[in-house]
């Protein structure tokens, strides 16, 4: 029986019951069958760039018995799943740069029934930045600690509308530091990594200092 670590039990929270799945970049495919195996999802396509993971992804589903509800699809990224085999679209455990390309790649991403669940290993706030400047909002965001790493977890869909944001709202994004120590945690990282850009560029240490503001402002 699959158990999932918090960072992939955290984009299954956002999985909606009775949604038809792709989970791109599967790997083990442990979320597909584990969704499919809890009766969260229906049905999945467990899909991978790479023959290796997807073989490895079999094996997981064979174990499982769950050959009838979860397939496996070599594809990059959407190229291979067409709009109608998935409702719920989870992108997990890749950089944010790839995640937009996979994202603006698929010209069914706009669709406004389609959700993602987003999971990016770097460079969140390239990715939010992206999502907002081309019509998708943050429905939800959340972060968990897995082996003692910080990560965050984001839903998004297509709603056309143009976003205004300002600055911090990539690094930021719909997280509620105040209300939150896990959310805390995730941006002292960004300011971190901010403050360690500034030795080259004094402009980061400015947001490094407006990103503290917004967490402390008037505390
Ligand atoms: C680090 S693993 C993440 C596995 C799982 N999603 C997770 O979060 O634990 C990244 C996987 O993404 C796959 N991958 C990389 N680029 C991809 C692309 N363009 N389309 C589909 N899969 C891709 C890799 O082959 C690899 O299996």
């Amino acid at each position: 029986m699959i158990s999932l670590d918090s960072r992939l039990s955290l984009c299954a929270s956002f999985v909606r019951q009775g949604s038809r799945l792709a989970d791109i970049g599967t790997d083990h495919a442990y979320l597909p069958v584990w969704l499919c195996r809890n009766g969260v999802c229906e049905c999945a396509i467990a899909a991978d760039i790479n023959p290796e993971p997807l073989s490895r992804g079999q094996l997981t589903i064979r174990q499982a018995g769950l050959e009838d509800k979860v397939k496996t699809r070599l594809s990059d990224g959407l190229k291979n799943i067409s709009a109608d085999e998935a409702d719920d679209i989870v992108i997990a455990g890749m950089g944010g740069e790839l995640i937009a390309k996979i994202i603006f790649d698929c010209e069914y991403s706009r669709n406004k029934n389609k959700r993602f669940i987003l999971q990016p290993m770097t460079k969140s706030e390239l990715l939010i930045e992206r999502l907002c400047q081309n019509g998708f909002e943050i429905l939800s965001q959340d972060c968990c600690v897995a082996s003692n790493k910080c990560y965050t977890v984001l839903l998004v869909q297509y709603s056309g509308k143009e976003r205004v944001y300002d600055e911090i709202y990539p690094y930021a994004g719909e997280l509620k530091p105040r209300e939150n120590e896990t959310h805390l945690r995730f941006l002292k990282a960004h300011i971190e990594r901010l403050l360690k850009k500034a030795n080259g560029d004094a402009g980061f240490a400015v947001l490094a200092e407006k990103l503290k503001e917004s967490i402390y402002g008037d505390c």
